[in-house]
């Protein structure tokens, strides 16, 4: 089988690549722009497999897409690209539009002309807003009316919507996943988890926003990339499915937790402003993806975390030329005079 992966020098997008090799031979072509978010260096190891290729493109690109599907004849799509950091979006909205949601409708056209069997979006969670602190009965199910807060999470939503429409007037072959926050080896260090274990390790500042009492539903990202994998190949066409792992923790008690497993003083956590529009709560009820597809998340938190750390802890050079910024002349390195 032919799997294009967008997005695949991401996080969440390397660890799925990883993921299908170990477990299959499928031929994998990745296809990233390498905003600040991508990096080669992820997939060294990925790419020394024969079944693997990279080419640079932007998904909103029309005609470089296009160029990409004619050369490769993908059978499935995994969209994995994205702009993905709340804080950014905040910041700066426009490109969140034009990679998330116009991006995902070159992806779609491209499909439809070339007659893929799978179109698979990565979606989020947070596209159902969020849950109130008080109420620990409730969760988001796949029927949760849609009601986002940040210019990310309503991105993400437009795009959903984008992604049935097309099924429903073009019949377009795709699925949807929604997952909660991920963990683990590769995440950029602007993320919650891996900025406070690079800032410990650092011995810097432990930036927590308000009070740290926001919720966010913790799931390893291998489980995610396994949920993926079986929605791809045995979901039902047309279907949203969410992932979640029922691992609901306060920002306060990651941060306190990475502070005792790295020994060091909890005076490096500041509370700072903070961040508008913060999400309170997020849950996913994970019942579908559980029934249908017999999915459960196989590791847990304690373990996770453990694993990520420990990652962290053994590739401090891949973090480290993030930080500096060095990573960025890696592309310019190995493909600029090719
Ligand atoms: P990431 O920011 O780590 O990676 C995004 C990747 O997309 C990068 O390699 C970047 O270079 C690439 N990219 C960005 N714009 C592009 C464009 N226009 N064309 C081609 N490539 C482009 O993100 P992530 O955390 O790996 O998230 C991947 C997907 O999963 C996103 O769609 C995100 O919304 C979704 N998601 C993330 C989480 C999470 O906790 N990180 C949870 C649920 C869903
Ligand atoms: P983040 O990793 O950005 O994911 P998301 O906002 O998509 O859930 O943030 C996770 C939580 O951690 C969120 O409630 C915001 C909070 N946070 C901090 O308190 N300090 C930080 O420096 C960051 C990056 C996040």
């Amino acid at each position: 089988m032919k799997l294009l992966v967008t997005g695949g020098a991401g996080f969440i997008g390397s660890n799925f690549i990883y993921y299908i090799q170990k477990h299959y031979d499928d031929d994998i072509l990745c296809m990233d722009a390498l905003t600040y978010a991508g990096n080669l260096e992820t997939l060294t190891a990925a790419a020394k497999s024969p079944h693997y290729s990279f080419v640079r493109c932007d998904i909103a690109d029309r005609d470089a897409v296009f160029k990409v599907f004619e050369a490769f004849k993908p059978d499935i799509v995994v969209n994995f690209a994205a702009e993905s950091h709340v804080d950014r979006s905040i910041e700066n909205p426009g490109i969140f539009l034009q990679t998330n949601v116009m991006g995902t409708q070159v992806l779609m056209d491209v499909c439809r002309k070339y007659g893929i069997k799978r179109f698979h979006q990565v979606s989020t969670d947070e596209v159902y807003g969020d849950l109130p602190l008080d109420r620990p009965d409730l969760f988001f199910t796949e029927s949760t009316p849609l009601h986002t807060s940040s210019p990310y999470s309503a991105s993400k939503a437009a795009a959903d919507l984008l992604v049935l429409a097309y099924h429903r007037t073009y019949d377009l072959p795709v699925t949807i996943s929604r997952c909660s926050n991920n963990y683990g080896p590769y995440q950029f260090p602007e993320k919650l988890i891996p900025l406070m274990i690079a800032n410990c390790l650092n011995d810097k500042q432990l930036p927590v926003y308000g009070k740290g009492l926001n919720v966010r539903d913790w799931l390893y990202v291998e489980d995610h990339c396994k949920a993926i994998d079986l929605i791809i190949r045995k979901g039902k066409v047309g279907e949203v499915y969410n992932i979640g792992g029922h691992n609901e923790m306060a920002n306060i008690d990651i941060v306190k937790l990475i502070i005792k497993t790295l020994g060091k003083s909890e005076d490096l956590i500041t509370f700072v402003t903070d961040r508008k529009g913060h999400d309170l709560r997020y849950a996913i009820d994970p019942a579908k993806i559980k029934a249908e597809l017999g999915w459960e998340p196989e590791t847990m938190f304690a373990d996770g975390i453990k694993l990520t750390i420990d990652w962290y802890l053994e590739n401090r050079p891949w973090w480290e030329r993030i930080v500096s910024g060095e990573y960025r002349e890696y592309y310019e390195k190995m493909y600029g005079n090719r």
